[in-house]
């Protein structure tokens, strides 16, 4: 008989989280046979890169003791972390509030209230996303026992990529017989391209580690908030402090209206993705362009498209000239398989290992 207990643990989640497909993108561009890969984070628990590090700060936050059984919990997100610590938060008996700018697709804001949690929105006046943060530490100042994940500056976060996305990703293409010699990431708190690029610089420290943020709003460049943009989940309003840019190579950026149209074409293929996805593969095409064709580039199709409902994603979007997204034809995918969990390399780090 199976044992059915009220909560779930951490090792049940954790069967559910990471441990994705990479797919392998076959294109052609001007003319010219291309490949590409992307890890498919739409493959996790609720359908976000974000589950990795949500479980991992959770687990962490319970060794260290600052997070007890049943205790609250509260984050400021602009969504997809706020939908990851409501379900995995909920799943373990936690109580969840969500702090986020009172913008983002209604769709957010539905399945995090689905999940059980309490959201409160933040208009612009109040602050926007960092309104959110100064509400979420207001609210753990008056909060006994309440547990503050604090993804832009907890150092976990990058830790979960550095001990699971970037050890799938060498493992995956090394059972190809391929080395990664580049992987791009779009920043919203840094942690994928913080740690997937610790891990893999380590591994081979030639490899390039390039942030992505949107042309029309350059924070990573300038410094401070600037211009707006439709990517969602990145370039909130300011450098996380998590992100070490002299710690990286060169940042990309992606015209947000680009990104829409390449998360539409992978769409024609199958592969529903959001707007930052298609804003990863175009910065993955542009990894390759300075790298020379046969370039291994790898980057990560952080969510799916259901989020993006209400949105520009599902409108005719024009076409401006620069864009790479229209001189894109897409041909197929291949799908590298994910590590057997019954036959994971020697050399996978023990973090990994579940
Ligand atoms: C859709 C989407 N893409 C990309 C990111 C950026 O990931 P990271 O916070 O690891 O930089 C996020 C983060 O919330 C996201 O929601």
């Amino acid at each position: 008989m199976i044992a059915v207990t009220s909560q779930c643990s951490f090792r049940e989640l954790a069967k559910l989280v990471g441990n994705t497909p990479l797919l392998a993108l076959e294109l052609l561009f001007r003319g010219q046979r291309r490949r590409l890969f992307a890890k498919a984070e739409n493959f996790n628990f609720t359908g976000s890169i974000k589950d990795r590090m949500a479980l991992h700060i959770m687990r962490k936050a319970y060794e260290t003791g600052s997070l007890k059984p049943g205790a609250p919990i509260a984050e400021a997100t602009s969504g997809n972390t706020g939908i990851s610590f409501a379900a995995l938060g909920h799943a373990m008996g936690h109580p969840v509030t969500i702090f986020m700018p009172d913008w983002m697709s209604q769709e957010r804001k539905d399945l995090i209230r689905c999940f059980g949690a309490e959201v409160r929105l933040v208009s612009v006046q109040e602050g926007g996303f960092l309104g959110s943060i100064r509400l979420s530490e207001e609210w753990a100042a008056r909060t006994l026992g309440g547990f503050l994940p604090c993804q832009f500056s907890n150092e976990a976060n990058a830790e979960a990529h550095f001990t699971t996305t970037g050890p799938e990703i060498w493992a995956q293409l090394k059972i190809l017989g391929l080395r990664p010699d580049a992987f791009v990431a779009g920043v919203g708190t840094g942690g994928t391209v913080m740690g997937v690029g610790r891990f893999l610089k380590q591994r081979n420290p030639a490899v390039k580690i390039h942030p992505v943020e949107p042309d029309n709003s350059p924070i990573l460049r300038t410094g401070y908030k600037v211009g707006k943009h439709r990517i969602q989940g990145i370039s909130d309003e300011f450098i996380p402090a998590i992100v070490k840019l002299d710690q990286l190579d060169e940042i990309i950026a992606v015209d947000d209206g680009d990104a829409i149209i390449m998360s539409q074409k992978l769409a024609k293929l199958g592969l529903g993705v959001g707007i930052s996805s298609g804003a990863n593969f175009i910065a993955a095409l542009k990894a390759q362009e300075k790298l020379g064709k046969d370039a291994v580039v790898v980057t990560v199709f952080s969510d799916d498209n259901k989020k993006y409902l209400s949105t520009d994603l599902m409108k005719e979007e024009p076409v401006k000239a620069g864009f790479l997204s229209t001189e894109i034809e897409l041909l197929g995918f291949n799908v590298a398989n994910r590590i057997c969990e019954m036959c994971q390399p020697d050399s996978t780090p023990a973090g990994f290992r579940r």
